[in-house]
């Protein structure tokens, strides 16, 4: 994966070394996702008021839009401790059995990535999240028994990119389920002012705007942008980002008015120019750009189609009338024609 991209939705080294200040510690500091907020609210307040452990809950939804922060927001208004760990990151049963003999009563046990746990471990999560309750297999062969060891009321949260590829069991154990949306220009501009302010830059409304609409609907994105963007007002312009600097950074950044980098303008040209606007295959599209399918499926996809620039079908993916105008194509009349009915 380029994870070089700098519209790239996943976390780069230069993004950790600010994370820790901008990332928000409570929901009334969490902007935008007014649904998923008011959900949380409810049950953590709910839970609270009984003395109770939250119920598992699982997020999903792109990379960099804040599941790991809703994590730890989730942690802190429940009052517990935060354990974080990854699917990939458990490789036995007993590296989870370890984890989860350590927890505390309350505590907040966070699996990234739960899509990528392995079936082994996976059998042991299931007692830990429906009876707390840990199956311990001792000695081998005929002679072997099995014991159960209790284990302390935690709340498991899980966050996925895919959820298709989570199992129905696993799915099923989940409480919670709420799927983060990529966020409105109206709302990033919010968490840029947010994020300026902490780290001491200057922005004025036109400019956070301007970053915030060409940030994909992604925190991560907006955040990244809003830096890039102080380095070059510090050297071009006066220190202070208003809307002239915004859009030269972004332009010199080549990052267009709706936040299209040079891959998603190759992938879409791929598309109109050699497949007559498609249906095209996910996997065909995969080698055009250079990443692989879950990567476009996953991270490029979702804006793409959120701005109405694609569509997804069953024959594969075609193009809309938005990205032939947005590209400066003319729109084919076959296209107009079917696209009326995606
Ligand atoms: N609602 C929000 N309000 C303010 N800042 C946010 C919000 N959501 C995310 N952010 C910021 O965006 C960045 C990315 O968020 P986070 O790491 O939680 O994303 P993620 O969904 O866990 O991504 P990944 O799928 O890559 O793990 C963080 O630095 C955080 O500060
Ligand atoms: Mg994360």
């Amino acid at each position: 994966m380029q994870d070089d991209r700098l519209i790239s939705s996943s976390l780069q080294e230069d993004d950790a070394k600010n994370e820790y200040s901008i990332r928000p510690h409570f929901l009334s500091e969490y902007i935008g996702q007014e649904s998923v907020k008011e959900h949380m609210q409810i049950y953590i307040e709910a839970a609270k008021s009984r003395g109770e452990s939250l119920d598992h809950a699982l997020l999903y939804g792109p990379p960099g839009l804040g599941k790991t922060t809703l994590a730890g927001i989730i942690a802190n208004e429940m009052g517990v401790s935060l354990r974080v760990t990854s699917g990939p990151a458990i490789t036995h049963a007993g590296d989870l059995a370890a984890l989860l003999t350590n927890l505390s009563p309350g505590d907040v046990l966070f699996i990234d990535e739960i899509h990528r746990l392995n079936p082994n471990v996976e059998e042991v999560l299931y007692p830990a999240m429906e009876d707390f309750a840990l199956d311990i297999i001792i000695g081998k062969g005929p002679g072997a028994r099995s014991i159960r060891l209790d284990l302390p009321r935690f709340t498991l949260i899980g966050a996925t990119t895919r959820l298709g590829m989570l199992s129905s069991p696993l799915r099923d154990r989940f409480g919670i389920k709420e799927q983060l949306e990529l966020y409105t220009p109206e709302s990033l501009k919010e968490i840029i002012t947010r994020s300026a302010d902490i780290l001491r830059i200057e922005i004025d409304e036109e400019g956070a705007l301007e970053i915030a609409s060409r940030s994909r609907g992604t925190p991560r994105i907006a955040n990244r942008l809003l830096r890039r963007v102080r380095d070059y007002s510090q050297v071009r312009g006066n220190g202070v980002i208003d809307l002239p600097t915004a859009q030269g950074a972004l332009s010199m950044l080549k990052i267009d008015e709706l936040g299209l980098d040079a891959v998603d303008r190759k992938m879409l040209i791929a598309m109109i120019e050699t497949f007559r606007g498609g249906p095209v295959g996910l996997d065909t599209i995969a080698a055009y750009t250079g990443e692989d399918a879950g990567t476009v499926e996953d991270v490029y996809e979702p804006y793409l189609l959120k701005l109405g620039f694609i569509a997804r079908t069953t024959r594969g993916r075609i193009v809309l009338p938005e990205a032939y105008r947005h590209l400066g194509y003319p729109v084919p009349v076959t296209v107009q024609q079917d696209r009326l009915e995606v």
